[in-house]
């Protein structure tokens, strides 16, 4: 089997380097193919990091393993690490933490064992990067929840849960506040619950699971969020077990999946030799099992375990009193202890699975739907504009353009409704949101939208809009704080 590889920027050659003569000296049945990703691509001119002659080998291979990459700053560049999540479509992000003995935690010396799997979605959410300034003082960034989105990530957490014999199962959402994006992913995530009756499925608010994470590590098992709190809390879960240099990662998609670990390319230490490479190597140790590589992946762990319970270790953890070794000298280390048991947890020696390296060709984009939606209504839209003035003034103008159409709901600001009730204690910045709804809900076209933009743009800068629809009778569309 052959597939892709990306040393990376910063720590990332010293770490891959080690990893590789690991499984070469494992006698890994893989064979490499090494592409150019990564802050030099950047600055060879690139603009999405990655050469043509990359992004085809990774096409054709369907497998990356990579080091981390250096987004370079303040030159408008887009990270190639998301860029290539995005691109091949990896919709969901598995991220593994478990005690480790030999890395003390303060779980660990409590005797609290931890063994958490968050799935993060890796797509969506405010990592569309789809931001604006709509005036000089008011930047807004767009968040993207689909209901296809989310069904592809939550099975996936849904079908590893039950593949691993997982008990738990939670999603993490802010849906209380987000009623709409995050109730739209708790939704799906009930729904496919039902199809998984021996898992017990529940949900948290990504605050309280925090907390909970802190306290009580060891009562969760499989916990599944949206793409930035699953970035957050999956490093609150690198912390709960001894730091970054200990969180692997899986980028899994239908056609392509990316291994990496989750820490960056550490460049305070960068070209010392000195970088923990765990983090990379129990990626490996995901893409090995990925690939069928069951019998060299538990080798190797139990060989890694063994190497970290006699208290070998790098300079970022481990036993202060104890001499740490450079990067070179752990993987030796490691090597040296093939063929050891280590005493906590040692791997399954599990058969082999046939390998499941797939080369997909791909005609055309696939377009992910779920299901059609019934009694599709415009009823309204929301005008973003720019206005110094007062809500009073503004709706004054406003109103003058209803017409036989349209009703003005609500005027707010930041979210906040400002007119017709409010409070003079609410701060205004100089971009309101003006609603317009349908009189008594009757149906709108776009035209009688593009009639009323053209009215309202002789008074207002309209920034943005939205509309505002009805499905089978139900609003598609929050209500202003206060409203
Ligand atoms: P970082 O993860 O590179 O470093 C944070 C801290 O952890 C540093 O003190 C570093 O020395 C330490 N550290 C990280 N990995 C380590 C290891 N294997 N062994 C020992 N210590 C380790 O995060 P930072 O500094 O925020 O980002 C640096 C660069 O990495 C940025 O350009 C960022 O965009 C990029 N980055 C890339 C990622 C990827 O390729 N997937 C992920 C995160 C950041």
């Amino acid at each position: 089997m052959k597939i892709a590889v990306a040393k990376g920027d910063g720590i990332g050659p010293e770490i891959m380097e080690s990893v590789l003569n690991i499984f070469k000296a494992a006698e890994v049945p893989l064979e490499y193919e090494f592409v150019d990703m990564g802050k030099w691509v950047f600055d060879k001119g690139h603009s999405n990091g990655m050469t043509p002659e990359a992004q085809a080998t990774i096409e054709s291979l369907g497998i990356l393993f990579k080091g981390p990459m250096e987004t370079p700053k303040g030159k408008g560049v887009k990270s190639v690490n998301v860029t290539a999540r995005k691109t091949w479509n990896t919709y969901a992000n598995k991220r593994t933490f478990q005690t480790l003995h030999g890395v003390d935690t303060v779980f660990s010396k409590a005797g609290i064992p931890i063994d958490i799997t968050i799935v993060r979605e890796n797509i969506e959410d405010t990592y569309g990067g789809i931001e604006h300034m709509l005036t000089h003082d008011v930047a807004l960034s767009r968040r993207f929840i689909t209901r296809p989105g989310s069904m592809q990530v939550i099975k996936y957490a849904f079908e590893m849960a039950r593949k691993k014999g997982c008990k738990r199962i939670t999603c993490g959402h802010k849906a209380n506040i987000m009623k709409i994006t995050d109730g739209l992913f708790l939704q799906v995530f009930y729904e496919i619950a039902k199809e998984y009756p021996e898992l017990k499925a529940d949900d948290v608010i990504v605050d309280d699971l925090c907390m909970k994470l802190v306290s009580r590590p060891d009562v969760f098992d499989v916990v599944v969020l949206t793409n930035l709190q699953g970035d957050i809390v999956s490093d609150l879960c690198a912390g709960l077990v001894g730091g970054l240099g200990f969180a692997p990662s899986a980028n899994i998609g239908d056609h392509i999946c990316i291994f990496e670990a989750v820490h960056g390319t550490a460049p305070d230490i960068a070209g010392k030799n000195i970088a923990n490479p765990t983090a990379l190597l129990l990626s490996g140790f995901g893409m090995l099992r990925h690939l069928g590589l069951m019998q060299k992946a538990a080798m190797i762990e139990n060989a890694l375990l063994y190497t970290l319970e006699n208290g070998v270790h790098t300079g970022d953890f481990g036993d202060k009193s104890t001499a740490a070794v450079n990067t070179t000298e752990f993987a030796n280390a490691i090597i040296s202890n093939f063929g050891k048991t280590p005493v906590h947890n040692p791997r399954p020696q599990l058969e082999d699975k046939p390998a499941t390296q797939t080369v997909f060709k791909l005609e055309k984009n696939p377009l992910i739907m779920s299901k059609e939606m019934e009694d599709e209504v415009i009823v309204g839209v929301d005008f973003f504009i720019e206005s110094f003035e007062q809500p009073s003034v503004l709706a004054e103008k406003l109103l003058q353009h209803t017409g036989n159409l349209f009703k003005l709901v609500t005027i707010s600001n930041r979210g906040t409704q400002v007119w017709p009730k409010g409070s003079v204690f609410t701060n205004l910045v100089n971009q309101y949101r003006a609603r317009f709804e349908s009189i008594e809900e009757a149906a709108l076209t776009q035209t009688d939208i593009a009639e009323l933009y053209r009215l309202i743009m002789k008074d207002f800068k309209v920034c943005s809009l939205e509309v505002l629809n009805m499905w089978a009778g139900k609003k598609a569309y929050s209500l202003a704080q206060g409203q």
